[in-house]
C-alpha cells in the first residue's frame, strides 16, 4: 500500500473505505402475494454450515425489503461477469425490472434469473437490526450452480477477473 490516507468517518469517508472492499454481485429476488421485487445486493455472506445460513443486508426503504419480510423467503442470484446489465438494471428505477429478463420460478415460488453462477433459495430464518438496513438471515433450502466467472464490484465500478 502506498501512503497512509487517514480519513475521519463521515459518510464520504465511510463509502470510500467500503469501496476498497471487492465483492461479488448478486440480485436478491422476493415475491409476496403475487408481486415480485428484486434489487442488486453486494452485502451477501455465508453465515453457518449447519444449518446452512446466509445473510443479506437490505435498505429499509427498498420494496424488496418488505417483500422479504412478508413473504419470508428470498433468492440470492449470484451474477456472472456477463450480467453487468442485470446488475445495473436491478439497481436503477424501472417500471418492471424483471421485464425482458429470462426467468424461471424456484421451489419457493420466487423468480430466479437465468444465467447466474448460483441461485440460492432461502427461507427467512431471522431478521436482525442493522441501522438503516435490515440483516436478513436465510436458511438455504436449494442451490443451483453453474460454471463461469463472477461479476465483481470494486471502487464504484463493475469489474471482471481478467
Ligand atoms: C453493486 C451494487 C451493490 C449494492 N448492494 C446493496 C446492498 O447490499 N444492500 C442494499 O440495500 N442496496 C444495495 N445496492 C443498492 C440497491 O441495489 C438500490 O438502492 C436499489 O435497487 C434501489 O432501488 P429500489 O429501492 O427501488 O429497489 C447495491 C447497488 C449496486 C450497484
Amino acid at each position: 500500500m502506498t501512503g497512509n490516507l487517514v480519513m475521519a468517518i463521515d459518510a464520504g469517508g465511510f463509502k470510500q473505505a467500503m469501496s476498497r472492499w471487492a465483492s461479488g454481485v448478486t440480485v436478491v429476488t422476493a415475491q409476496y402475494d403475487g408481486v415480485r421485487h428484486g434489487m442488486t445486493v453486494s452485502s451477501f455472506a455465508s453465515v453457518s454450515l449447519d444449518p446452512p445460513l446466509v445473510m443479506v443486508c437490505i435498505g429499509k426503504a427498498a420494496p424488496t425489503h418488505d417483500t422479504i419480510r412478508k413473504g419470508e423467503r428470498f433468492v440470492v442470484n449470484v451474477l456472472a461477469e456477463t450480467q453487468e446489465e442485470i446488475s445495473i438494471r436491478f439497481a436503477t428505477k424501472h417500471e418492471d425490472r424483471f421485464e425482458g429478463v429470462a426467468l424461471r420460478t424456484g421451489q419457493l415460488g420466487v423468480p430466479i434469473i437465468e444465467g447466474c453462477l448460483a441461485a440460492i433459495e432461502c427461507r427467512l430464518h431471522e431478521t436482525l437490526p442493522g441501522g438503516d438496513h435490515t440483516i436478513f438471515v436465510g436458511e438455504v433450502v436449494r442451490a443451483d450452480v453453474a460454471d463461469g466467472s463472477p461479476l465483481i464490484y470494486f471502487q464504484g465500478g463493475h469489474r471482471k477477473t481478467a
